[in-house]
């Protein structure tokens, strides 16, 4: 019975044809969920392995690069032409090749753990300590982040060599340590210290020089003046001829009227003062050739009035002997203070050389034209004749010392050479030439603003 209801269960099982599709659908779903799930889970996965690799390959690349840069910068380091160190804690931490080759070492090794001041030799020349001025020089380098001086060192074979060292501070890994930099600049030391030295022997050089010229000036105003001297004898031959021909002449007369008993005292008398204002003229004349020579470096209030008066009184009569005219146009009246003396050489010179030249030439009618007049601040005075002028090839060399075309005469050629020294370095002046239209233009120029510098005192 059982088996048969067992059957009838079966048969009955067997023939159920409703179907249960809402657990069918639930079960379906859910398969597909799962499906869907892993089916995701292998897309993520493939696409961070995706991910992964091209990170990889990145940091591959970078870590090539890296390599690279490394290489680089070691070669920057160690084929600088410079010398490159890095200073930790007061001693030498790295170096590069272009240190050892300074220093003469062998190997970095032999540098490395050194401090700068063994380095160096025990001073440096201001006189201090290398090793107190190593501290010094870390210290501002820290203190201004960056340090540019100039040192001597000492290589392993005790050789000094001048370097550029530039100290900065780099920060790594929260520590400070100092990049250094050297520079040989014993090259420019060198030069530098003969640059010096040349200078210092040049100034001795050319205080000999300016000494030497000093001398030969002195010398050659000597050698000017004597000859002057010579001239002015036979200007006091010319002053005296007339007094001294008017005093023979007055004593004689005085002779013959003694003689003849007709010498009352009223003539005797006058006769008497003449003689002595002839002589008295003699005298003043004797006295203003003395002055002239006087080697007087004294500054005088004076005019050009005054110097020519003086001068002409010397030459005026020797001149006109000669018939030669003397021009006068005188239009500065103003008193400066110069060297007297001096300026009446000068315009003694021109003079004499105006009389030369109208001489030489046998001028007709030749004149000698003395001109003065003020303009811009400036006293000029100027000597000028009809002498035909200078040619350019003279010209160029007029005031050069002993140049002279008088060869029959004998010219020294100083005069116009002493007249330019005195016009322009004792008197701050100007002479200047230039050919008129019928002759030679010396000008004197004295500028108002340097005239009564006493050359003398300086
Ligand atoms: N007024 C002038 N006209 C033409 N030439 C001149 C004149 N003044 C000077 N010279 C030329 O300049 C030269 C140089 O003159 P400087 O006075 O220096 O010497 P010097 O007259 O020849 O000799 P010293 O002065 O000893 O008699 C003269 O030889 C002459 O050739
Ligand atoms: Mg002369």
């Amino acid at each position: 019975q059982t088996k048969q209801q067992l059957l009838a269960k079966w048969s009955k099982v067997e023939n159920v044809t409703k179907i249960d599709y809402d657990l069918l659908k639930k079960l379906a779903a859910f398969a597909l969920l799962i499906i869907i799930g892993i089916l995701f889970r292998q897309y993520i996965l493939k696409r961070e392995h995706k991910k992964l690799q091209i990170a990889y390959g990145e940091v591959q690349k970078q870590k090539k690069k890296l390599k690279e840069q490394k290489k680089i910068y070691e070669l920057i380091f160690d084929d600088a032409m410079d010398g490159i160190l890095i200073l930790d804690d007061g001693k030498f931490i790295d170096c590069n090749d272009s240190i050892v080759a300074m220093l003469k070492y062998e190997t970095k090794e032999d540098i490395i753990n050194r401090s700068p001041a063994q380095c160096s030799p025990l001073k440096q020349p201001d006189g201090k300590l290398s090793s107190e001025k190593v501290e010094e020089m870390i210290a501002l380098a820290f203190k201004n982040r960056g340090h540019r001086f100039e040192w001597v060192h000492l290589n392993a074979t005790g050789e000094e060599f001048w370097a550029e060292i530039v100290l900065t501070p780099v920060s790594i890994d929260k520590k400070e340590i100092l990049h250094v930099v050297w520079r040989d600049i014993s090259e420019r030391k060198k030069l530098e210290f003969e640059i010096k030295e040349l200078n210092r022997t040049l100034e001795t050089k050319i205080e000999t020089a300016v000494y030497a010229l000093r001398r030969k000036d002195e010398i050659l105003f000597k050698q000017s003046r004597l000859a002057q001297m010579g001239e002015m004898l036979s200007m006091i031959a010319h002053q005296w001829r007339q007094p001294l021909t008017a005093i023979s002449a007055t004593s004689s007369l005085i002779e013959l009227k003694a003689k003849f008993n007709q010498l009352d005292n009223e003539t005797a008398q006058q006769k008497a003062n003449n003689i002595s204002e002839y002589a008295q003229h003699l005298s003043r004349t004797i006295d203003d050739f003395r002055d002239f020579f006087k080697p007087n470096k004294e500054m005088k209030e004076t005019s050009y009035d005054e110097v020519l008066s003086l001068v002409l009184g010397m030459i005026e009569n020797s001149i006109t002997n000669q018939n030669i005219k003397l021009h006068q146009d005188l239009n500065c009246h103003e008193t400066f203070k110069t060297y007297p003396n001096e300026l009446q050489q000068v315009i003694l010179n021109l003079v004499k050389n105006a009389e030369d030249v109208l001489l030489e030439k046998e001028v007709k009618n030749g004149y000698i034209k003395l001109k003065t007049y003020e303009k811009n601040e400036k006293y000029i005075l100027e000597v000028s004749d009809n002498g035909g002028g200078i040619s350019d090839e003279i010209m160029v060399r007029i005031f050069d010392p002993y140049f002279s075309t008088k060869s029959d005469k004998n010219g020294t050629g100083l005069g116009l050479y002493m007249s330019k020294t005195i016009i322009e370095e004792h008197c701050d002046g100007e002479l200047s030439v230039r050919n008129g239209s019928e002759g030679a233009v010396f000008r004197i120029t004295l500028i108002k603003a340097e005239i009564g510098k006493n050359k003398y005192e300086e």
